[in-house]
């Protein structure tokens, strides 16, 4: 396979052709790391005014025009270092605060954290996803690389810690690194599409052997195992965006002409036409977390709540104009189209699979009630028994004939971080999670999908994959990961208590066991067959959970509440028969009172 690859400079002198973005900035010959860029006529009707200079890094003088953001309130935020003021006891004689100690788990992970942090220019801009990267029988693979979504819990720790360089950094490398060309056999991503992960190396100047400089190497999957594109990427740089912007209060950073630019062209490649009849984002298998063939192409849920959540952070984050105003009214109505469809067709609780059980098939009409065609013989056998009285679940996929009831663990959990749910859906999932226990939680928080395949599905549906046997890695396998996002779905909906539950049983065996990436087994007792120790977001996504329970007001930088102009949106398209009024009252009863 020919694989044409680019990498970009830290601070050199290189041929423009050699280093230009598709679109829209130029590289400026003249700049020594910190480097610039100038803004060029642009090409696409997504383009931003053009603005003389800035600065990526922000080292430079370039101030960007002074723009009104949509909705973005700054937290009042009081940085957790050295400790919450909330746990701190008073010395009596000095009248200070003394310290809380950190547990033996906390102050290794720390010290790891602080060890996986990679630099480039001499500044921090991410962290390494593994301290152990070729210590599985000595394949390296792409395990020392800066990953998009492996560095989010790390920002997390760093922000809710007071260290914000690093993150703002980090959001500006890597949009440098959008739209960066890379080919697979001669074809290129969309643009706008972020990389998976990137590598800081050296390389000679001009061909200079004797002289180094390091570069920027993103993967955008044209070396990643299977060649997938990871949609998650950029879904997850906009929600760190956000979550930098309110914790930091740096609004001047969101305003940029660069970021907002940013923004739409990972917005418009999720938004663009295509041949779709859902709202949900249609992605090829392995385009998330989930990076390996494990039957989740289509329409997965993981994609889905993070595509939302990014489209509510986007909404907050866009500034108003005449540019931007149909982008916006675009996302206002994929958003309420989106949460229709999730909470009306991917939720199964007993009652509705009772209905699916029941369904007439073949229907053709506008008013049909089994629009998809399931047949309910796909209702699978393990879960007649093990769907609880009280709660239900967010099943992993909806396509034509096709229900995926398997439990994956961040669809759901973002689902309910974003409000993509009903708050009765968010509350409903919780409680499966905790009757369900032993199965999801058991001995190594948190399942990454809830049951295993077996047997015929595990060929066919994984394609016999050796890394993904059942009860292993993304086929039922434990990811500690997962922990941070339970926690913050945990806090939103006011249930501390099963987070420190979760984080008690992880802490020790944690700490024992090296940070594993994953865990095997039913209920998690064995580290991973193929699994990294010193996992880094294994660590921060332990230190991201401590810290989230000790601020828990400090989740709102990640949660999104329930939005009546929304849900009056999908309930005015609804009733456009003239069946119901719209209004957000009709809203609210239609859409939070019929989907569970
Ligand atoms: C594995 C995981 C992926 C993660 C990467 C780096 O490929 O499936 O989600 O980003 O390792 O840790």
């Amino acid at each position: 396979m020919a694989i044409a690859s680019t990498i970009r400079p830290c601070c050199s002198h290189l041929l423009l052709s050699q280093i230009i973005p598709k679109y829209p900035y130029h590289f400026s010959k003249s700049q020594k790391c910190p480097h610039r860029y100038e803004v060029v006529a642009q090409a696409a009707s997504t383009a931003p005014a053009p603005h003389p200079t800035f600065d990526p890094v922000g080292a430079g003088s370039a101030t960007p025009p002074h723009i009104l953001l949509h909705g973005l309130k700054p937290l009042v935020f009081t940085p957790l270092l050295p400790f919450p003021e909330k746990t701190r006891n008073v010395d009596p004689v000095r009248h200070e605060p003394i310290p809380r100690t950190e547990s033996v788990a906390e102050r290794e992970a720390w010290k790891l954290l602080n060890q996986s942090v990679v630099n480039y220019c001499g500044k921090p801009v991410g962290t390494v996803a593994t301290a152990d990267a070729g210590a599985f029988k000595g394949e390296l693979l792409n395990y020392d690389q800066v990953f998009i979504r492996d560095f989010v819990p790390s920002a997390l720790a760093f922000l809710l810690k007071g260290e914000t360089e690093i993150v703002r950094n980090f959001l500006l490398h890597t949009l440098q690194l959008q739209s960066w060309e890379k080919t697979v056999d001669c074809y290129s991503p969309g643009q706008g599409l972020m990389p998976a992960s990137f590598k800081v190396h050296a390389a000679p100047i001009d061909g200079n052997a004797d002289a180094e400089e390091e570069v920027l190497d993103p993967d955008f999957g044209e070396s990643a195992i299977g060649r997938v594109a990871p949609v998650d990427s950029g879904l997850w740089w906009i929600i760190l965006l956000r979550a930098y912007g309110k914790i930091t209060g740096d609004f001047s950073l969101l305003e940029r002409v660069d970021v907002q630019t940013g923004i739409k062209l990972i917005l418009n490649l999720c938004l663009s036409d295509g041949f779709d009849m859902f709202p949900t984002l249609l992605v090829t298998d392995g385009s998330c977390m989930i990076d390996r063939r494990m039957g989740i192409h289509g329409h997965p849920l993981e994609i889905q709540s993070l595509f939302y959540s990014a489209l509510r952070c986007a909404k907050e984050m866009l500034t108003f104009n005449e540019g931007s105003a149909n982008l916006i009214r675009a996302i206002k109505n994929r958003l309420s189209a989106l949460s229709f469809h999730v909470r009306e067709y991917y939720w199964v609780d007993l009652k509705k699979l009772n209905e699916i059980y029941r369904y007439k098939t073949e229907e053709y009409s506008q008013n049909a009630t089994n629009k998809f065609n399931i047949y309910p013989e796909q209702i699978p056998a393990w879960l007649v028994d093990w769907i609880p009285d009280r709660g239900g679940y967010l099943i992993g996929n909806v396509q034509p004939a096709h229900m995926d009831f398997r439990f994956f663990s961040l669809g759901n959990l973002w689902a309910i971080v974003s409000s993509l749910t009903t708050p009765k859906q968010a509350e409903g999932i919780l409680s499966l999670i905790e009757e369900k226990w032993d199965d999801l939680i058991g001995t190594m928080p948190l399942k990454i999908s809830y049951p295993a395949l077996e047997s015929d599905e595990w060929r066919i549906i994984t394609g016999s994959d050796p890394k993904n046997t059942p009860w292993s890695y993304h086929n039922g396998g434990s990811w500690p990961t997962l922990l941070w996002q339970f926690t913050l779905a945990c806090i939103k909906m006011g249930r501390p208590d099963l987070a420190k539950r979760a984080i008690s049983t992880a802490e020790k065996r944690l700490l024992d066991d090296n940070w594993p990436e994953y865990y095997d087994t039913p209920t998690g007792r064995f580290v991973g067959k193929q699994s990294r120790l010193y996992q880094t977001w294994t660590v921060a996504g332990f230190l991201t959970s401590k810290l989230l329970l000790e601020k828990p007001e400090l989740a709102s930088i990640l949660t999104f509440e329930e939005d009546l102009e929304l849900l009056e949106g999908c309930a005015c398209r609804l009733s456009r028969n003239g069946r119901t009024r719209c209004s957000r009252q009709a809203a609210r009863s239609q859409l939070l009172g019929n989907c569970a």
